[in-house]
């Protein structure tokens, strides 16, 4: 399968030597064209000694004669991957501008499209780059939302290249997919929940909603149609999910049972706080020399509540648990009447709340237990998902 990797000017150019290299290791054939800003920081000579391939740079390169390279290209690429994508590269490939060998080649392919955004926070978060990558991802460009931490120039947000393993397990779904969720409405639940005791203060949980974040994106990859209920969090969840807010296991009960109606698939990723305090304090509770009593009373159950009231829906449960052992999760498949859960184990290192890998065993009322194995929530999310399918 040929994989055109273009490459535009960020810093975070030198990282697409290695995106090329994993590329090829899973089976693709790399070409890469780079833009006049990328080869201020690579260069041709190193993408062509990589990949065994020629590499792009100039608009109107003809390698053959009498064969225009940028409309070869794009007859002959099964994919691309535009990996780093600065912002004037996204806008101009939003707005359908064809100024260098890069956008031309894109506005002559008719292959999926792949866009792994990185540049400032700020210039991700300007309103014109949002809209560009909106626009994007309605003609059904997959985007490998940047991650956020510090970025070369300085300041911390949402900015950095994915990580490879995202980008390529991103192809990998994209060049396989099958949409076998096309036509489908998967609803998940994500994140923490926050129980206030009073004004300021709340009872809540590790989660960081990045496993919620994964389904989403991996639910959007295989051509479904997503609504999170997401309760605080960081994260960010892919532009083509509609994502509603939430604080408390209350509203995240009230939000979801309106989310599932109608839906094919509901998953519950969120960490939904068990019990709340019974009479949250108004304003804040006083410090005094006394030991004082929270009173908790439980939460209501969400995604048992969904299956009861939705039967025509795969519900499908998480399971955190301090162990690999099993008895709980098959407890929890029962007690809370759902198609499946998948368990992981939170007290290993490496996985469950806030990591970026988990391992997911699924659990059914039919089938032996299967393990995804350890790898990226967005791997173990496809997993999931295909399981589910096909289950
Ligand atoms: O968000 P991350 O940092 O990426 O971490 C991911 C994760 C560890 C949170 C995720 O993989 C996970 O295991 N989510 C479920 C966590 C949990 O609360 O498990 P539980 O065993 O307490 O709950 C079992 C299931 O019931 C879950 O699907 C949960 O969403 C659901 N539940 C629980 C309580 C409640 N009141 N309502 C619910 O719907």
């Amino acid at each position: 399968m040929n994989v055109v990797l273009g490459v535009s000017g960020s810093i975070a150019a030198y990282r697409a030597a290695d995106l090329a290299r994993d590329l090829m290791r899973q089976g693709f054939t790399v070409r890469v064209c780079l833009t006049d800003a990328a080869q201020k920081f690579v260069t041709a000579a190193l993408f062509e000694t990589l990949t065994g391939q020629p590499c792009l740079t100039d608009t109107f390169e003809e390698p053959q004669v009498g064969r225009m390279a940028h409309i070869d290209w794009a007859r002959q690429a099964d994919l691309i991957v535009v990996a780093p994508a600065t912002a004037n590269t996204i806008n101009k490939l939003a707005a359908g501008i064809g100024d260098d060998m890069l956008t031309t080649i894109v506005l002559a392919a008719t292959c999926p499209l792949v866009v792994a955004p990185a540049m400032n926070p700020q210039m991700y978060a300007n309103e014109v780059t949002q809209e560009s990558l909106r626009l994007l991802a309605t003609r059904a460009t997959a985007i490998v939302e940047p991650q956020e931490g510090d970025v070369a120039c300085g300041e911390h947000g949402q900015g950095k290249l994915a990580t490879n393993e995202q980008i390529v397990a991103t192809v990998n779904a994209v060049a396989v997919r099958k949409k076998v969720l096309a036509g489908k409405h998967v609803v998940i639940t994500s994140g923490p929940t926050q129980e206030p005791i009073d004004e300021v203060r709340y009872l809540t949980n590790r989660s960081s909603g990045k496993m919620g974040s994964a389904l989403a994106r991996a639910a959007l990859l295989l051509g479904a149609r997503v609504t999170v209920v997401s309760g605080p969090v960081q994260v960010s969840y892919p532009l083509q999910a509609k994502v509603v807010r939430v604080r408390d296991a209350v509203q995240m009960l009230e939000a979801t049972v309106e989310a599932a109606q109608g839906a094919d698939i509901v998953i519950g990723a969120a960490a939904v706080a068990d019990y709340r305090p019974a009479d949250p304090v108004v304003g804040k509770v006083r410090r005094s020399s006394e030991p004082i009593t929270l009173t908790l009373v439980p939460n209501p159950d969400i995604i048992a509540h969904v299956a009861r009231k939705y039967p025509a829906a795969k519900v499908i449960g998480f399971a955190a648990e301090p162990t690999s052992e099993l008895t709980v999760a098959r407890e929890k498949l029962v007690r809370k009447g759902v198609f499946a859960i998948a368990a992981n184990d939170v007290s290993q290192p490496g996985i469950g709340f806030e990591s970026e890998n988990n391992e997911l065993v699924l659990v059914t009322h039919d089938q032996e237990p299967i393990s995804s194995g350890k790898r990226s929530k967005l791997q173990c999310a496809l997993w999931l998902l295909q399981k589910i399918v096909v289950s």
